[in-house]
Order: C-alpha cells, then structure tokens, then sequence
C-alpha cells in the first residue's frame, strides 16, 4: 500500500500548554496543515524522544511556549521554528543563529487587539469597572451608593516601548485627550510624544504607565521598585507585554503598602501562576494573556504561521522572519 505520510515534510506543533490536549491552532487551519504535512503534536516538551517520529525527519516547530533548547538540540534537521507569537522571548534566538535555523513570528496581526486591551484596562482600573459591575450584580445597588473612582482620560500617559504596539495605544489614546510620553532605546524620528530616556522620570511624570516593549535582556525587570515609587500611589501600571518586564515581586509589594495606585495585567511572571496578594484586591484587574485572543486575529495568525511554515518548504522567502 501506498503510504502518502512518507512522502509528507513532518512539523511538530507545541499545544499551548503543557499537557493539553487542545487544538493549537484554530481548527480550520489545523485541517490544512494536516492535509499538507504528518502533523506531530507536542503535549509533553519532555517526552519528544516518545514521538512515534524518527527526531531527524522534524524540519519545521510550530512554536506555542516556551522552546527549551533541549528540545531544540534533539532535533538535529530543524530548520525553522515558526512562533505563533509576535514576541519570540520563548525561543534562543542566538542558538538559532548558530544553527542556521530560522525563526518567524506574527508582526502586525494583533497590534489592535492588543492596543484595544491596553485602553480597555487603563479605562477600567481607573473608574473601577469590575467592581462596579460586582457591585450590581450583588444588588448592593439599592442599598448604598458606589464609591467614587478617578479620571479615566485628560491624563498623562508614558509608554514603555514605542513599537508598533506602543504607537497603536498612543493612536487611540489621543483620542482620549492624553498627554503622551515615552520611554525607550532611542528616541523615535518623526514622533512628537515627549521622549524620557529614563524610565524613571517617564514614570515620575505620568498618571498611567503601559508596557509595551519586548521582552529581552535588556528589559527584564526593567520595571523596577524606582520606577514603581516614581509612578507613586495614584499612578496606575499597565502591562500588556510581557511579565518578567515588571519585577512582580515589587509590584506586589508596592500595591500591598498602597505606594502603587492600581494595576491592569495581562501578563505575568510566571503565568499561569498569578501571586495570590493580587487575587483581591480592588485596584487591580487581572486578565490571563489575552492580548490578541480574539476569534478574528487568530484565524489570520495561524495562517501566517501557516504561510511562513509554506514558504520555508517551497524554499520561498519567509513572510516575517525574525531569524
Ligand atoms: C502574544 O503574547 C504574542 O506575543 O503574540
Ligand atoms: C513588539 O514586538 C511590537 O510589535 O510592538
């Protein structure tokens, strides 16, 4: 019998979490993408040596966690890892370098939702949305008045980070009256917002501060208790990037001693882990890395995934290469 799954290139798809056994991809394009190749799935990254597949037949990772670089280095023929993520903090990009393999990611794709959730949270943290909406639906309503909250636009906002997703928050915020500010490497030609090139005094002179950088060496707990003191106790902190941006332990300290006004977060240290402290609190809003899960966005990321994955067979140029 003719076994047309020898003749298939194999790609290996991660789940999104370990252990599950969910689609990692929209089903529709999960359907193509086993029409065109032998799909392996990665529930478990320690058991890859179980794969019913010889290692030396995987080109091509589908990226949906954490890539450990065992995993990586046991895979002696990969030749791309298409991440379905526009951040690639998950992958060693150097060890790629070295090995000639060649990463891409989702640019663009969820630049808005992800900015929509950053003004949905400022907005929501500063006139205490959840706990009003808490506080009708308890019936607390008919009893006795809902507290005041603060301002929600005319502030100061600073962004951490100016890219293409900090561009996208600045965008609608001026739609809100904000006086816009930022914080990065270099000051970006052709932008009017104020430049800080220190996070610090960016956070000393704003009411809100969004992260909206990658996470690299260079920013990891970048968010620090200096800039959480500068920003003080009616500063609010959004992040919308990535966790380890935001030195959580800090953090919580600052909103427990009530020297950090508020807090909307998306992201996490060590989600799907979230510091207990934050579970109660009044001025915080938590949301579990939803940044670009809307139904609309992820058809179009897994079909970049998808393309790159394509491309890379067909020996055509990569659509967004990283590496
Ligand atoms: C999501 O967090 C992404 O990087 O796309
Ligand atoms: C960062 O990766 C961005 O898209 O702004």
């Amino acid at each position: 019998v003719h076994d047309q799954n020898l003749e298939k290139e194999c790609v290996l798809v991660q789940t999104p979490v370990v252990g599950s056994k969910l689609h990692p991809l929209l089903g529709s394009m999960l359907h193509i993408l086993e029409e065109r190749y032998s799909v392996i799935y990665l529930v478990d990254d320690v058991d890859v040596a179980a794969l019913r597949t010889p290692l030396s037949t995987i080109r091509a990772l589908i990226a949906r966690r954490e890539v450990p670089v065992d995993l990586i280095e046991s895979l002696p023929n990969l030749g791309i890892i298409a991440n379905h993520a526009v951040g690639t903090n998950n992958i060693d990009l150097d060890y790629c370098r070295r090995r000639a393999i060649r990463v891409t990611n989702t640019p663009d794709v969820g630049t808005d939702d992800v900015a929509d959730l950053a003004i949905l949270l400022m907005l929501a943290v500063r006139r205490k949305l959840c706990k009003a909406h808490e506080f009708v639906r308890a019936g607390f309503w008919e009893k006795t008045p809902f507290p005041l909250a603060s301002k929600g636009s005319g502030l100061r906002l600073g962004i951490l980070g100016l890219g293409r997703i900090g561009m996208a928050i600045a965008k609608r915020a001026e739609n809100f009256k904000y006086t816009i500010s930022y914080h990065g490497r270099t000051q970006k030609p052709g932008v009017s917002y104020t430049f800080y090139s220190n996070l610090s005094e960016l956070a000393a002179n704003s009411d809100i501060l969004v992260v909206a950088c990658s996470l690299t060496d260079d920013t990891k707990h970048l968010v620090c208790e200096d800039v959480l003191e500068a920003l003080g106790p009616e500063g609010t902190l959004i992040n919308i990037a990535r966790g380890q941006i935001i030195n959580e332990c800090a953090l919580v300290k600052a909103l427990v001693e009530k020297r950090l006004g508020g807090a909307g977060l998306d992201v996490f240290e060590d989600e799907p882990y979230v510091h207990k402290e934050l579970l109660n609190m009044d001025n915080v809003i938590l949301t579990p890395h939803v940044g670009s899960s809307t139904w609309e966005t992820r058809k179009v990321m897994a079909k970049l995934v998808q393309d790159n994955i394509d491309a890379f067979f067909a020996g055509k140029p990569l659509l967004t290469p990283v590496v």
